[in-house]
């Protein structure tokens, strides 16, 4: 029996990875100008499986960094260090550091070659980070310039509010270096990059990241369920149905279904849902969790938008499920989506996890 070839929650290359072909073009010729990138989309798009394809097809040089890794400014100095270590002899770091204001602790394990560092660790000094940003910009080369990819990048606001500003002012600088800002909480990355009095304002291209074609993930999902079902046509079609071609969801539902189809012996007919419903089941106890911590209007809100695809701000829906006033719907929904348990795009809004969804439908018929 083959394995099951779906994946989801950790990055996804080779046989796992479908599309996106025009947004490797898009963001590779980019990379290759003298701009910065910002790329933003909700959580579980493939924001992270997308970089590191086109960094590793790239050829370069590039150091990726996912800040919810970094608890401190010399945390942030130490992570990066680190990177830098992996892609250029230590002989020829040495002289730089020599010239660093604190000098850091590195320690080389002689059996992997990988190397530890600190900067007197709890340090909040800004020093180190500054002087292993201007060494990344030392090792580049204006017709060679270095990669860096800060993912998560609203992550910076956990660190310290004002690293935002000493960030800019060091890196608007520097000609040897693309860097790359990737974010997930939509609000606070467009707050970063495009508010008027934000140190980063219209700082690079802001490249919103949207989810694989339905038509394209379709293809994906019926070449994978050859040889398991007949009917992989009606099967993919439903699955895209219940994901709404979220790449995430739509992943972890075709992975069920694989199971039932292969394993479990599970008869066709209904095989989409019945796989839906055991991942809302294994989910059940986190569903509770969150649903407790929403208020009643949030509540009120979400349910109406788990039943009806009317938009949650029209009068037929507020009427329908008493949500009162548009305004308040307004704030409900604006809190919802920094919670990020709602999404908005181009065709309105709807709840980022369809299980959740369905949970919620499941719970409130009885
Ligand atoms: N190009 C792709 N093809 C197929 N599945 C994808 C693709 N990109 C993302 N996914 C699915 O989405 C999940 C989350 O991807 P990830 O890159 O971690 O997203 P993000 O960084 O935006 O949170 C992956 O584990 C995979 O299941
Ligand atoms: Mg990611």
């Amino acid at each position: 029996m083959r394995d099951n070839p779906f994946k989801f929650g950790t990055v996804v290359d080779g046989i796992y990875f479908t599309d996106r072909e025009e947004e490797v073009s898009e963001i590779t010729s980019y990379l290759k100008s003298e701009n910065h990138l910002i790329i933003i989309s909700p959580r579980r798009f493939g924001k992270t499986s997308l970089i590191r394809k086109i960094l590793a097809a790239s050829g370069r040089r590039f150091i990726y960094l996912d800040m919810q890794l970094v608890l401190t400014e010399g945390d942030f100095a130490a992570q990066l260090l680190k990177r830098i270590y992996r892609i250029f002899p230590v002989q020829k770091l040495k002289n730089y550091i020599k010239s660093f204001r604190i000098i850091p602790t590195v320690i080389m394990n002689p059996v992997t070659g990988d190397v530890e560092i600190s900067f007197s660790p709890g340090s909040r000094d800004l020093a180190p980070l500054e002087d292993v940003l201007n060494l990344i910009e030392k090792l580049g080369k204006a017709e060679d310039k270095i990669i860096v990819v800060l993912d998560e990048f609203q992550d910076v606001f956990r660190i310290n509010t004002g690293l935002v500003r000493m960030l800019r002012s060091v890196i608007q600088v520097h000609k040897n270096i693309n860097y790359v800002f990737m974010g997930s909480s939509e609000s606070m990355i467009r707050e970063i990059f495009e508010k008027k009095d934000s140190p980063f304002y219209r700082f690079g291209i802001l490249y919103p990241l949207g989810k694989i074609p339905e038509a394209k993930f379709r293809l994906f999902l019926e070449y994978n369920f050859q040889g398991i079902t007949g009917d992989t046509g009606s099967i993919s079609e439903n699955i895209l149905k219940i994901s709404g071609a979220h790449p995430y969801y739509t992943q972890q539902l075709a992975f069920m279904v694989w199971e039932l189809l292969s394993h479990k012996g599970q008869t066709e007919e209904m095989v989409v849902d019945f796989a839906a419903d055991e991942i809302v089941r294994s989910h059940d106890n986190d569903f509770e969790l969150l649903w407790n911590t929403l208020n009643r209007t949030d509540m009120l809100v979400l349910a109406g938008m788990s039943e009806s695809n009317a938009s949650p701000l029209s009068e037929e829906f507020r009427k329908q499920f008493g949500t009162g006033a548009a305004s308040t719907v307004y704030s409900t929904l604006q809190r919802l989506i920094k919670k990020g348990m709602v999404v908005r795009d181009a065709a309105g809004y709807f709840i980022d996890d369809p299980f959740f969804s369905r949970w919620i439908r499941m719970r409130r018929r009885v």
